[in-house]
């Protein structure tokens, strides 16, 4: 199970030292919520934040830009130039989605699709061998901290079935990622459930205690 840690709610006014406390915790893909005031109603961070980001960071750690924005299809290019290794773009925000997974994998990134938790998964099923992963959302997105969403388990379900065919078939591998809600007390449920990436946001980033803290928990209900 791969933890992708979301720094929404750690002090964003030290953004690096929030993401360097993920990979000093030994977490190494770290998930980065890119949101334009428009598709989502709330505003984070675009590519010279992550240019800047990824220089402090280095090389190592994963980039994944989830891109809650309305331009993605035009703007994509400057997510990768700046360093990000993966691109996840919104099915409800892209017009021509065959064509955006395409021109990102031949940007040199990995691509993924997004759906929000009221979106079928249709659309992702008809792009299945054209993709690196999916993630389904598990709360509407635009902030941290919020509720868990139980009935995207049906569409979890499902993804893993089409999937594991596609892939029983010879076809490639899809990464199923999660993100909203997720904590120690349902982590090891959305395992069961077949999710092989998990995005963890207020789960690790709190008052209560560290991000290493906060991960010995996680770990130990994954046990
Ligand atoms: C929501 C973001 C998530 C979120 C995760 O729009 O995509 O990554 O910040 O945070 P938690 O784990 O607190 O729900
Ligand atoms: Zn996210």
């Amino acid at each position: 199970m791969i933890i992708a840690p979301s720094v929404l709610t750690a002090n964003l006014a030290d953004l690096g030292d929030a993401c360097q406390e993920a990979v000093d915790a030994g977490l190494n893909w770290l998930h980065l919520d890119v949101m334009d005031g428009n598709f989502v109603p709330n505003l984070t961070f675009g590519p010279p934040v992550l240019a800047k980001l990824r220089k402090a960071l280095g090389d190592s750690p994963t980039f994944d830009a989830h891109l809650m924005i309305t331009n993605a299809e035009t703007s994509f290019q400057q997510y990768i130039d700046a360093g990000c290794d993966h691109i996840s773009v919104h099915v409800e925000a892209v017009n021509d989605l065959h064509s955006c997974v395409n021109a990102i994998k031949t940007a040199g990134a990995t691509a993924g699709v997004v759906i929000n938790p009221n979106t079928p998964i249709d659309p992702v099923l008809d792009i299945l061998s054209d993709i690196d992963l999916v993630l389904v959302m598990s709360v509407n997105p635009g902030f941290g901290g919020q509720s868990f969403i139980p009935t995207v388990e049906s569409k979890i379900r499902q993804l893993r079935v089409a999937i594991d065919d596609q892939v029983a078939k010879g076809g490639n591998m899809v990464q199923i990622q999660i993100d909203g809600g997720v904590k120690s007390h349902n982590i090891a449920m959305l395992r069961e459930w077949g999710v092989e990436n998990c995005v963890v946001g207020s789960g690790l980033f709190n008052d209560k205690a560290t991000v290493a803290e906060n991960l010995a928990i996680i770990h130990e209900a994954l046990e």
